[in-house]
């Protein structure tokens, strides 16, 4: 699919959003949140693959999209997490459940792996260092997996849809934003690539544009969500050369025009006072003041 055909499909945000050949947005419009969570689906033949599957309360809406998709519980062979958080974890229960298969698969990374377990996991987990850094399903369809350390988990990692050249990017990329305002696919203005003034709230409209600042909402998720600076410029070290077909995170919106990324890309890589580091800017040395 093109970017033009991507955006010009229905977009129903009670239906599986399809994004590639294979690979589909299994999420909702949480207009009650601030915060947008998206799992995905990757399917091949008869297999399937859930990514950052969601929570508990989220299960029986994400489920519903599976269905819709076309996709038959049994057919999922493997749950992604792609870090341990209970926004994408929380629902493991329910889903080894209903998925009821007793070769299925978990995959995380063994920094990860102690506190997932905590989820009453029955399934067996995997670490994606054992697995060399990559997953090749049935037809040879093939994902693979970055370390992406402390952004935010020690045992954070990404996937990338090799196929598709989607990159899911778990909470790198995701924003906040007015649930009311939110779009799957982010549309930035034009105007908004070589915009210089300082970020206004992300709940706030633009005073230029009349719409949520993308920037922004990028800026509040990153600077409150990841641990440090260093975390996010090792992340963005790692996502440059991966040369990505869209950007996929866990909140927020989709970024799917390549102009788009690469000023996503490039803002973060300029971001300052992230996390700790912020923190540290604001207090006396040691005294914690
Ligand atoms: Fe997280
Ligand atoms: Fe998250």
């Amino acid at each position: 699919m093109d970017q033009t055909s991507i955006i010009n499909q229905n977009l129903d945000y009670d239906r599986p959003i399809k994004l590639a050949d294979g690979v589909f947005w299994v999420g909702f419009n949480d207009a009650k949140s601030g915060l947008q969570c998206n799992p995905y689906l990757i399917v091949d033949g008869s297999e399937a693959i859930l990514i950052d599957g969601g929570s508990r309360p989220d299960f029986s809406t994400i489920m519903r999209k599976v269905l819709q998709a076309g996709v038959a519980p049994g057919q999922i062979t493997h749950l992604v997490y792609q870090h341990y958080d209970p926004d994408l974890c929380g629902s493991i229960p329910n889903l080894e459940q209903i998925i009821d298969r007793p070769d299925l698969k978990l995959i995380s990374k063994k920094e990860n792996n102690p506190f997932i377990r905590h989820y009453s996991v029955r399934s067996k987990i995997l670490c994606i260092d054992d697995l060399q850094h990559e997953l090749v399903m049935q037809s040879g369809r093939t994902l693979r997996f970055f370390p992406t350390p402390y952004a935010h988990s020690a045992g954070s990692f990404i996937t990338h849809d090799v196929t598709s050249g989607i990159l899911f990017t778990s909470d790198l990329f995701g924003s906040v934003g007015t649930a009311s305002k939110w779009n799957l696919f982010a549309e930035i203005d034009n105007r908004c690539g070589t915009c210089t003034a300082s970020w206004p709230n992300p709940f706030e409209d633009c005073a230029e544009t009349g719409k949520p600042c993308t920037w922004s909402g990028l800026q509040m998720f990153h600077s409150q969500i990841m641990p440090s600076n260093a975390s996010l410029q090792y992340a963005m070290a790692v996502i440059k050369p991966i040369g990505a077909s869209m950007f996929a995170p866990q909140h927020g919106s989709i970024l799917y025009r390549q102009e788009d990324m690469q000023g996503a890309l490039e803002r973060i890589l300029k971001m300052k006072n992230i996390g700790i580091d912020g923190i540290l800017a604001r207090v006396e040395p040691l005294t914690g003041k």
